[in-house]
């Protein structure tokens, strides 16, 4: 006869299971992900007025030899993993489906902000790759990158315009994201002058503050590899150079998801370059960036930790920080004044004073 003591070990053991199972087939969410828009189904489905039939998904897929049971089954999974709805009418056995909060993120409407471009870097086949090589970095040290590549990560890109559009593409998607929330929670009103955006990508950040303040002249400062695919922007110049050696001279500075690429002691000489260029201005820096451990209740703080993992996998010593390591690295460069203002994302603002 089982004992309760017993049964209680069976039940431990089966759930330990079943979450571990569950971590193990999570890689498949975001592969399915990328498969419905591949085929676009976010947009059919938004395309119609109300919930769809899986005919009507079908045919807006618009292939002539599509896989009918391999849509529905994928639908199954992406309801299952709550990425889409299924509903169910009255008098009706068919079920349909709806976007829900989480989908309507993947509809690519040119006038909303959507995650399109952040789920195909995320699936990048080579980007993806480099993670086969974490285990080797903690055993051995070394990155990701060097293992896979023989080369850092932005070398990597440097040569590889194919991945290197997507990366920026992905990262411009992450930073329009972020955009929305700073631009609607933070005022850039106080500022006056040059604004040069360090590490800025392709522009899509400088771009938003400049045509919302068109007082600012806006300099978008990166890579020259990276400066070469930027799009034209009205307001913003973009220059290419490297940031360990000379950043534009400006009166502020903004700087997002940079920081968190380097090392302590890489930070501190970019922002000592940083100081530099806002030298004489009594300028300000707005770094938008991870503060770690904000809140551990706060949704978006396990992206914030994975984010971390990727940082240390992908540079030498790169990492998302806590509050208290914010304070070193800006302290050791010289900085002692500064704010933190928390917007609803994965980053924070830290507003940093000259004097
Ligand atoms: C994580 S991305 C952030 C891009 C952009 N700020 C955003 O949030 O979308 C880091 C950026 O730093 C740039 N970068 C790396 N090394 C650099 C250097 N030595 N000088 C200037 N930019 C550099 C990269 O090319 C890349 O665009």
């Amino acid at each position: 006869m089982t004992t309760s003591t017993q049964k209680e070990d069976v039940n431990a053991t089966f759930g330990g299971l079943a979450k571990c199972l569950q971590h193990i087939y999570a890689s498949l969410d975001v592969v399915a992900i990328r498969c419905a828009l591949e085929l676009r189904i976010p947009d059919v489905i938004n395309n119609h007025d109300g919930p769809v039939t899986l005919a009507q998904i079908a045919h807006g897929i618009n292939s002539s030899s599509l896989n009918v049971d391999g849509l529905s089954r994928l639908m199954s999974f992406l309801v299952h993993r709550q990425i889409f709805d299924r509903v169910h009418q009255p008098q009706s056995e068919e079920p349909l489906y709806t976007l829900n909060p989480c989908s309507k993120w993947l509809v690519q409407d040119p006038k909303t902000t959507n995650i399109a471009p952040y789920v195909m870097m995320v699936t990048n086949p080579s980007l993806r790759s480099l993670l086969a090589n974490l285990s080797k970095c903690i055993s051995e040290g070394g990155t990701t990158a060097m293992k896979a590549f023989g080369v850092d990560f932005w070398s990597y890109l440097s040569v590889n315009p194919r991945v290197n559009d997507i990366f920026n593409e992905g990262m411009a998607c992450g930073t329009r994201i972020t955009m929305d929330a700073l631009m609607s929670n933070y005022k850039f009103d106080g500022l006056k002058g040059t604004l040069v955006d360090v590490g800025g990508g392709i522009g899509a950040a400088i771009n938003e503050i400049v045509t919302k303040y068109p007082h600012l002249n806006g300099i978008n400062f990166d890579l020259p590899q990276v400066i070469s695919t930027a799009p034209t922007y009205k307001g913003v110049t973009h220059v290419g150079g490297d940031m360990f050696k000379a950043i534009p001279p400006a009166d502020s500075i903004f700087m997002k998801s940079v920081l968190h690429d380097w090392s302590d002691n890489d930070c501190v000489r970019i922002l000592k370059k940083c100081r530099d260029s806002i030298s004489g201005r009594k300028g300000k820096m707005v770094i938008v960036d991870t503060i770690l451990h904000r809140g551990e209740d706060d949704a978006l703080e396990y992206t914030r930790v994975a984010h971390d993992l990727m940082m240390f996998s992908l540079f030498e010593n790169g990492k998302e920080r806590t509050e208290v390591e914010w304070k070193k690295i800006l302290n050791d460069a010289g900085f002692y004044r500064y704010n933190i203002i928390q917007i609803p994302a994965i980053e924070s603002i830290i507003e940093v004073y000259s004097d």
